[in-house]
């Protein structure tokens, strides 16, 4: 059910007219920055959202929280939402995880469509079913696995967005290649200046990286195994993600995770048979994009492990790895000592 560029509005078209929606019981949630700069692309191509409900909530992470799930399901109560309504998610992640958690749980869970506008929306976060929320400063701590109707995917949302947030989500369709393709990997390299430029060209790495993901997730929705190869690069990505949220320098996502898979190619390499000449083809290419903006001492080394043992990844109170074994192919459940993170962190 995944859709691109103008066939995904004709078949978004139809669905609403095949499932006879009122345009009033269709909801449509979005931010203020998708609401600027979105919302009227949407309405361009799809008329009957005309005289739906549009429900606003402020941008950022901070809103990805359990209050915000329950105003916006008493401003459905409010305005008459059934269990036939629609949810609409126009935005980043952000809203396709909050959109998409509301809609699995409200009266018992409701129908929604996915359209994501950030790149990291339309590779990552919109595929795979999953929803939440955060739980103060756990990530995602409370979710469901919800599957949408429809995956919109519009790569001209892109136009707006940062040039950060581009390289960001870049990020993980380097990771796509690394676990699961070479080719896709090769071809990230050769293009990535262009894509990070003129976000127009990069239609064909985004449907290929969707691909990649999609796969994936198809064969282990409820990550029992193979699913957890997509964290790659993410146990020690995440810790360097929540370490930096408190500092002043703040890093993004897509960055954390360029880090974290330079460390875990190099543990790999260490304890998986990563060729060293595999090693440094993904340290170069990935230091050059993401060049890092911290210095990391044995303190910061120290704190960074404690938040691992809390990731919600672990199992058996053991911080989990997925490693390469080469270019395009990853396994998971590794166990690595804390000896081996250090090396890695402080190399
Ligand atoms: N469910 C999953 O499997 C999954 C996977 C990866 C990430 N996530 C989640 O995704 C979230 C991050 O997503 P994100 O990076 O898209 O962040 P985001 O949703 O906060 O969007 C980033 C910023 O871009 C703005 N924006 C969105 N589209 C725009 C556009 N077209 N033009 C201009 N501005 C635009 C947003 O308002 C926001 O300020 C995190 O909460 C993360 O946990 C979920
Ligand atoms: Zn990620």
């Amino acid at each position: 059910n995944i859709y691109f560029n103008d066939e995904a509005y004709h078949v978004l078209n139809s669905y609403l007219v095949n499932q006879k929606f009122d345009p009033k019981n269709v909801f449509i949630l979005v931010d203020n920055l998708t609401y600027k700069h979105c919302f009227p692309i949407i309405l361009s191509h799809v008329n009957f959202l005309n005289k739906s409900h549009v429900i606003k909530i402020r941008t950022g992470e901070k809103e990805k929280n359990i209050y915000t799930c329950i105003k916006i399901c008493k401003l459905l109560e409010k305005l008459k939402a059934t269990r036939n309504s629609l949810i609409i998610n126009v935005g980043g992640g952000v809203i396709t995880d909050l959109g998409g958690f509301v809609s699995s749980i409200f009266k018992r869970g409701i129908r929604f469509i996915n359209i994501p506008t950030t790149l990291l929306g339309m590779v990552d976060a919109s595929i795979g079913y999953k929803t939440g929320v955060n739980l103060d400063y756990i990530k995602n701590e409370i979710g469901t696995f919800h599957i949408p109707e429809l995956l919109i995917i519009d790569p001209f949302f892109l136009n707006t967005l940062s040039r950060t947030e581009i390289i960001s989500g870049m990020a993980e369709m380097f990771k796509h290649g690394l676990i699961a393709n070479k080719d896709f990997w090769i071809d990230m390299n050769k293009f990535k200046l262009e894509m990070a430029e003129n976000k127009n060209i990069c239609n064909d790495l985004i449907k290929k990286s969707i691909f990649i993901k999609n796969k994936i997730v198809t064969k282990d929705p409820k990550e029992k195994g193979l699913r957890k190869i997509l964290n790659f690069g993410h146990t020690i990505g995440h810790a360097l993600e929540s370490y930096f949220m408190n500092k002043k320098e703040k890093i993004l996502h897509g960055m954390a995770i360029a880090s974290g898979m330079i460390y875990e190619s190099w543990i790999s390499h260490k304890i998986n048979d990563l060729s060293m000449i595999d090693y440094e083809e993904i340290e170069s290419s990935l230091s050059s994009f993401y060049p890092k903006k911290y210095v990391l001492s044995d303190l910061d080394v120290e704190k960074l492990f404690i938040i691992m043992e809390h990731d919600k990844k672990n199992e058996k109170n053991k911080i989990q790895f997925s490693l390469i074994k080469r270019i395009g192919e990853c396994s998971y459940n590794y166990e690595v000592p804390f000896s081996l993170i250090k090396e890695s962190l402080l190399k």
